[in-house]
């Protein structure tokens, strides 16, 4: 039997009480000017920077300063990469957003040097006090240090300071700080080891850091 044959499920009997009220919510919570640079942004970001050539990262650069990313010359996106706010976005030298992270940066998002967000990262820097009705839409930053590997598919959540030389495990749902040199993983992300320095842990470093490949 197809399932359109079949009747609706039953609603739910109706809650004692809600703790939302959708339609009480502000329906359009910045000015109109932000709306507006918002639309000029998504324009660009659709066409100019997704249609871009891989290494074109001079090009992508250009466009995310001319709408107010603070980015070292050095520093790298991708084509996919989609960043909601480029005026609230700061990357330090040598550090890489890779492909279709989605850097949701409602608040200020600040990543270091020698930083590297892995794919399908999504940096979540919003979210609403769901104590009150309306749920009013609140703002928290993310800070990432220096020397930072965000591993692929990982949540960073509202507020949330990933210290120096730390590692984010692939899918690790971060809801709290991460310590410096510390490896975090799963959901939610918990310490799993130290990071080793380069060289301990029986391994020998192929080059000297200046002189190693460039992966992205
Ligand atoms: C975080 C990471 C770098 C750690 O690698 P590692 O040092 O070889 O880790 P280990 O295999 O020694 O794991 C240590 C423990 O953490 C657990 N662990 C490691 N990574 C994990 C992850 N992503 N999620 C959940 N648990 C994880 C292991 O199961 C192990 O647990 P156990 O001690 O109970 O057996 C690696 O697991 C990872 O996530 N790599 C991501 C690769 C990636 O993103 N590639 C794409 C971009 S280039």
């Amino acid at each position: 039997m197809s399932v359109l044959s079949e009747p609706a499920p039953p609603p739910l009997p109706p809650p004692d009480r809600l703790y939302q009220r959708i339609d009480q919510c502000a329906g359009a919570p910045y000015p109109l000017s932000e709306y507006i640079r918002r639309a000029l942004w998504e324009l660009v970001q659709a066409t100019l920077i997704r249609w871009s050539p891989r290494r074109a990262h001079g090009w992508r650069r250009f466009w995310l300063r001319a709408f107010g990313a603070k980015l070292q010359d050095t520093s790298t996106t991708k084509s996919t990469t989609k960043i909601r706010h480029p005026w609230l976005l700061e990357v330090g030298e040598w550090s890489t957003i890779a492909e279709d992270v989605d850097v949701y940066n409602l608040g200020w998002i600040r990543i270091g040097n020698h930083t590297t967000i892995s794919q399908r990262c999504w940096l979540c820097a919003g979210t609403h006090d769901y104590t009150r009705f309306e749920l009013p839409l609140i703002r928290p930053s993310i800070v990432v240090g220096d020397g930072v590997w965000v591993c692929a598919g990982a949540f960073l959540g509202p507020g949330v300071t990933v210290g120096h030389n730390a590692i984010v495990g692939a899918r690790a749902v971060v809801t709290k700080d991460v310590a410096e040199s510390t490896i975090v993983a799963g959901n939610p992300a918990k310490v799993v080891k130290t990071r080793p320095w380069p060289g301990d842990a029986g391994k020998t470093p192929s080059a000297a850091p200046q002189a190693a490949e460039r992966t992205h």
